[in-house]
């Protein structure tokens, strides 16, 4: 039979795991398949690292569960959970709105032409783009992510689906790449402008808008590609159930974030069950390898966790303070099922 803890030590044994290796403020990505426990794992790391500073856990889940679990009043705004953690669900669709309602007023703004287009065609159009919900979920983020450190020391994002949140933590290098290239652009027609001017005695407006809107954007999105390549500021918590399909999404993950130039921090198997109920269920064998598969991944030293399935699902903030006493570290486990 497995040791287990106090709740309140395998809280303490996780926010130390989590805090290692971070320096001061710091935002933790947790990143897994559909249903391997994101949610409840960023419940958790928030009771973990409350105690050790200011904490907002902030959900882009699009199924809403935050505000289920937390019992939350409302969406888009931070609401106090206890002491100082603070939690915060989003609702993409409204901000989908919202967003796609400022790129139509810039659109108009931009190219007065498009009056023919009504605001509502505008968009609907942008809201179906490719890769607009990339572009909702990093508008979030970048406005999270400056706040960092000054209303709250961690964030902990409970993601949307992998391929998403893949895409866009990719999005602000691929936007500084673009907006790099429009600057410039934008650069040579205002110059001509100037020099037309200049050849024909005419006033010139020295002040630019859409260049000052691009210098602006290409500073956000450098702050933010920075932060999330900062080892010390930035880290992805990698959680996957000891199953193949959950196993290699997180492989992938750890792909991405290699690409990235990304930290993990940590990888977490959640829902591992005691040798002697895997082996009355008959899923020993495949869990057993899904354990010793996790501890061969090479992580660049990262912390390797395990969360036991629990017989009371975890459906609120007591639920998940339980799981404290069911965290261990993988080598415990695997020790365990090799004896
Ligand atoms: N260690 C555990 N033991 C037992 N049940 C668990 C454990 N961890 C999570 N669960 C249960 O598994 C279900 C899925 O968990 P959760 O909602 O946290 O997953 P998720 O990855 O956020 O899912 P989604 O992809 O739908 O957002 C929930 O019913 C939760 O109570
Ligand atoms: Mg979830």
């Amino acid at each position: 039979m497995m040791h287990l803890r106090d709740p309140r030590e395998g809280l303490e044994l996780l926010a130390d795991a989590l805090l290692k290796g971070s320096g001061g403020s710091h935002v933790f990505f947790s990143v897994g398949k559909g249903g391997v426990g994101k949610t409840t794992f960023s419940i958790l790391a928030s009771l973990a690292l409350s105690p050790r500073g200011r904490v907002l856990l902030a959900s882009m889940d699009p199924a809403r569960h935050l505000i289920e679990y937390l019992g939350l009043r409302g969406v888009g705004k931070p609401e106090e959970v206890g002491g100082s953690f603070r939690a915060v669900q989003y609702d993409v669709e409204t901000l989908a709105k919202r967003i796609a309602e400022d790129y139509a007023r810039l659109l108009r703004q931009v190219m007065p032409g498009l009056t023919v287009v009504s605001l509502d065609g505008i968009v609907r159009a942008v809201k179906y783009s490719p890769g607009f919900e990339e572009e909702v979920f990093l508008t979030i983020l970048r406005e999270l992510t400056e706040r960092l450190g000054e209303d709250y020391d961690y964030l902990i994002v409970d993601t949307p689906p992998t391929g998403v949140t893949h895409r866009m933590l990719n999005l602000p290098r691929l936007y500084l790449v673009w907006l790099a290239h429009l600057y410039d652009l934008r650069y040579k027609i205002v110059s001509l402008r100037y020099a037309i001017a200049r050849a024909m005695n005419r006033e010139f407006e020295p002040h630019d808008p859409v260049l000052e809107k691009l210098s602006a954007l290409r500073s956000q999105y450098q702050a933010l590609a920075d932060l999330l390549r900062d080892h010390a500021r930035a880290s992805l918590v990698l959680i996957a159930t000891p199953e193949p399909l959950p196993v290699f999404e997180l492989r992938q993950s750890l792909g991405v974030a290699r690409d990235l130039g990304m930290r993990v921090s940590a990888i977490v198997v959640n829902r591992v069950l005691p040798p002697e109920m895997a082996s009355k269920l008959g899923v020993l064998e495949t869990q057993t390898k899904a354990l010793r598969d996790v501890w061969s991944l090479d992580c660049g030293g990262c912390e390797k966790m395990v969360i036991l399935h629990s017989s009371e699902p975890p459906r609120d903030l007591e639920g998940a303070r339980r799981l404290g006493g069911l965290l261990m570290r993988l080598e415990e486990v695997l020790s365990e099922a090799t004896h």
